[in-house]
């Protein structure tokens, strides 16, 4: 596909764009994403590219000329969820010339049938061509409709430009893209096609790039398996994280998702030395069973995961760890299920993500005969998530009396008190209620130090000690 010349756009003085011959009037798009932060920066880049065609965000659906859905495909509530949120955009159709278009991981593998199925849809685009936006766009206005572009990007190695629409200081960065470890559960290997990753240099000048111009302090490693960052070209996240650190002006560094069949020594020894390094890890288990585990494909053993979360804590005491659960997975036994109770116990994990089992096409548990009902399924989650929040209460009163540093991230009312809202490096969110003297003071983006006076399981509250402003160097 053809690439749009952005240098030779003309802006006419009625404020209408032109390019290649095509009028683009000021137009506004509305966007709607679901799924993971990787779609969530996909949608941030889409909207770079859709700038220089005139067009601007709007939070408001009823005034929008093009809509796009940027959909997840995970689980089935994810594609439910999107299939009636596009079901009710056949009412915007009637009410003007709007334009409706699908993106995303459901769009990678279902776009003919939904270009088929809802008429009100007049384009569908992958995972790997959100670069192309642009082209597309014009071809929509150009008078093109009903089409796909799902090509995946063959060429070998994989390389972008970092592209923020907001002006925080947290940005995320793409460092590699795709999947190969096709867990048994899993659609996103299918949806985000093979493992690419960028190079070291590349992503530090670019992070140097957004720390320097665009007064980025916290940046965010995306991937959905970052651990495998740099395999096909010899180098690692260590070596990445380790060069990011030197980074002046970059105040913490994260990255996610981990898988733990890849976290290496390198990599646990970098949580000891890089001062960036935030304290905070999410490392997806799935299960407690090694059965299971191995049901899922998934590489590692429970005692191998307790073994690497035991030299991550060695090397950061002060590191919190985090995970992601699925209850249910195919014919889970109830011995299978309590081992990831007991996982719970051990492990300590500072919250969890937890899902029931869903089964997804063209995954190889999709074709296990399952036994397990729904019933079954909701019981072992709920089960596991009451099971977590004891300990989580117990994890979180921990807290108390510590003095914390937040990057102050917004804020709130609560009960009519306006309360200001941080997270640490640790990834907790803790509440603050200004003093006195400061109730009218904009705290947005600052880095306060906050002594935590109550943490309960789920919500945590500091008072102010210290107040850095906007730059702590
Ligand atoms: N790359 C990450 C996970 C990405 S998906 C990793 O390897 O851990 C985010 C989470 O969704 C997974 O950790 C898993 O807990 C959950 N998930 C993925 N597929 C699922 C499925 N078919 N049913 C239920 N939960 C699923
Ligand atoms: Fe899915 Fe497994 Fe890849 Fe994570 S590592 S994205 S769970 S296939
Ligand atoms: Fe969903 Fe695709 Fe992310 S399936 S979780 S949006 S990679």
């Amino acid at each position: 596909m053809e690439t749009i010349n952005y240098e030779e756009i003309q802006t006419l003085e009625n404020g209408v764009k032109v390019v290649g011959g095509l009028e683009f009037p000021q137009r506004k798009v509305w966007v709607k994403t679901y799924g993971c932060q990787m779609n969530y920066h996909d949608t941030e880049r889409i909207l770079s590219h859709l700038n220089p065609l005139n067009f601007t965000l709007t939070d408001e659906r009823e005034g929008a000329d093009l809509l796009l859905f940027n959909t997840c495909a995970i689980r089935d509530l994810a594609n439910q969820k999107f299939y009636s949120h596009l079901g009710n955009a056949k009412h915007d159709k009637q009410r003007s010339e709007i334009k409706v278009g699908v993106g995303g991981c459901i769009a990678q593998t279902e776009s003919k049938e939904l270009l088929k199925k809802y008429p009100q849809l007049d384009f569908a685009f992958g995972t790997d061509v959100i670069d192309n936006i642009g082209e597309m766009v014009f071809r929509l206005y150009a008078g093109d409709k009903k089409f796909a572009v799902t090509s995946w990007d063959r060429s070998e190695n994989y390389s972008i430009e970092t592209k923020i629409a907001h002006g925080t200081p947290q940005a995320f960065v793409n460092i590699i893209k795709g999947c190969d470890k096709f867990c048994s559960y899993c659609i996103v290997p299918f949806t985000r096609g093979r493992e690419k990753s960028r190079s070291i240099t590349e992503i530090v000048n670019d992070v140097a790039r957004l720390v320097a111009h665009q007064g980025v302090q916290e940046v965010t490693l995306l991937g959905q398996n970052v651990n495998s960052f740099g395999k096909k070209n010899g180098e690692s996240l260590a070596q990445l994280i380790t060069a990011l650190d030197k980074i002046e002006g970059l105040q913490i560094i994260r990255y996610t998702t981990s898988h733990p069949y890849d976290i290496s020594d390198e990599l646990i020894a970098v949580h000891g030395t890089a001062k960036k390094l935030a304290n905070h890890l999410h490392l997806p288990v799935q299960s407690g069973s090694n059965s299971v585990l191995q049901r899922m494909l998934r590489q590692y053993s429970v005692e191998h995961f307790l073994e690497r979360l035991a030299a991550l804590r060695q090397v950061n005491p002060q590191i919190v760890l985090s995970t992601d659960i699925i209850a249910g997975f195919p014919n889970e036994t109830e011995a299978e299920h309590r081992a990831t109770l007991d996982l719970l116990d051990k492990a300590q994990f500072d919250f969890i993500y937890s899902y029931n089992f869903s089964a997804r096409k063209g995954t190889k548990a999709d074709r296990m005969k399952d036994i397990l009902t729904k019933d079954i399924r909701g019981r072992r989650l709920r089960e596991i998530q009451a099971h977590q929040l004891k300990i989580q209460a117990q994890v979180r009163s921990e807290m108390v009396g510590k003095t914390y540093r937040v990057l102050v991230e917004g804020k709130g009312s609560m009960k009519g008190q306006l309360k200001w809202r941080g997270r640490t490096s640790c990834f907790r969110i803790v509440h603050f209620i200004a003093e006195e003297e400061n109730v009218d003071k904009d705290f947005l983006w600052h880095w306060v130090d906050l002594k935590i006076t109550s943490a309960t399981a789920l919500s945590c509250q500091g008072m102010i000690v210290h107040d850095y402003g906007k730059k702590l160097d």
